[in-house]
């Protein structure tokens, strides 16, 4: 009786490792263990001669039975590897480790960062810097300080958004001429960069855009004096060879006032490329790019400053206006799309 019991154990040994191979899935695997393992399987089948076995028989057919349970545990696990490795060869089949790697999608610095960044490196270079205020302004800051009381027909000139009756989204970045002014003694040299809001919307106008502001004051500075910064300004920024004209003009917080124009960036001044008419200078050869004038004694009284003593100057760029000039953009819109087309030429 033993030692068919200890044959019958033997086979069922042999015959897992002759079917095991046949298991190709975790779920044959899993029907071959109960088969062969499970609470109502072969092994468990076999054992059941161990009840009539005598007391001299038992010891040796205990042992054997743990050794084929082991052994046949062993069996099903090394298959169960065997298809760990296969799956795992599988998922790298075509698999080339030695080709480079995809390089992640990296962002670039949007284009009216960039031009705000090179206006402002130029003009720190010059002896700027750089402070920052509020976008929500109050009426005094952004109008009344800068010669602009209630009624006074410049505030036409801006179509303003309003917060409440006297608050409001600052219509330019000259209220940073009063803040700095009003919390500085002079000699001040300070350029304000950021985003300024107008009712305006269309080909050519955003409600959100920017500008930079600029203001120097200090004891006997002259118009001579903003005219050779602002020239070694432009020059620095759109090359040595650009030529620089001040034609005379009107702003309520300067007093003269003018605007800049340089030669068109894009015919050199020529007004044509070629035969073709220019269409950036619409044929005139020079291209607008801001506005700037000796800053009005109206606004020193506003901001505590002696008009007697001080003199200085003032200037506002549009920064749409040069990103458009220096990168060669022909649409405003551009700029808000977010086309990642367009925004990745500049990286
Ligand atoms: N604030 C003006 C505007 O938004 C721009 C400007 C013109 C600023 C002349 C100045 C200046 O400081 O002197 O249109």
């Amino acid at each position: 009786m033993l030692k068919s019991f200890l044959e019958g154990l033997d086979g069922l040994t042999l015959e897992c490792e002759a079917r095991r191979g046949q298991a190709c899935s975790l779920k044959d695997l899993e029907a071959l263990r109960v088969e062969f393992l499970g609470r109502k399987g072969k092994l468990a089948a076999a054992m059941g001669a161990l009840a009539q076995m005598g007391p001299e028989d038992k010891p040796a057919a205990g042992k054997k039975a743990n050794e084929v349970k082991n052994a046949l545990g062993s069996l099903l696990e090394s298959r169960q590897a065997e298809l760990d490795a296969a799956a795992t060869q599988d998922a790298l089949s075509g698999f080339d480790p030695s080709m480079p790697g995809r390089r992640p999608a990296a962002g670039s610095l949007h284009p009216i960062t960039l031009a705000m960044q090179e206006i402002c490196e130029v003009l720190t270079g010059l002896g700027f810097e750089v402070v920052s205020g509020p976008e929500v302004e109050n009426d005094w800051h952004n109008f009344e300080a800068l010669n602009m009381p209630p009624d006074h027909p410049a505030r036409d000139m801006q179509d303003t958004l309003y917060v409440s009756d006297r608050v409001l989204l600052r219509t330019h970045t000259s209220p940073l001429q009063v803040r700095t002014m009003l919390s500085r003694k002079p000699p001040v040299a300070v350029i304000a960069p950021g985003k300024v809001y107008r009712r305006d919307s269309d080909l050519t106008h955003t409600p959100m855009f920017h500008q930079i502001e600029g203001l120097l004051v200090d004891r006997n500075v002259s118009m001579g004096d903003l005219r050779g910064t602002l020239t070694a300004f432009v020059r620095q920024l759109f090359g040595a060879n650009t030529n620089v004209r001040f034609r005379p003009s009107f702003f309520p917080f300067t007093e003269p006032s003018a605007e800049v124009d340089i030669s068109c960036v894009m015919c050199g001044g020529a007004g044509h490329i070629g035969n073709e008419p220019c269409r950036v200078c619409k044929k005139t050869g020079w291209v607008e790019i801001l506005g700037c004038g000796m800053v009005d004694p109206n606004v020193y009284r506003a901001v505590g400053y002696d008009p007697e003593a001080v003199t200085g100057f003032a200037f506002g760029l549009g920064v749409e206006r040069v990103a458009m000039l220096k990168y060669g953009i022909g649409d405003l819109r551009m700029f808000f799309e977010n086309d990642v087309r367009f925004l990745e030429q500049f990286s």
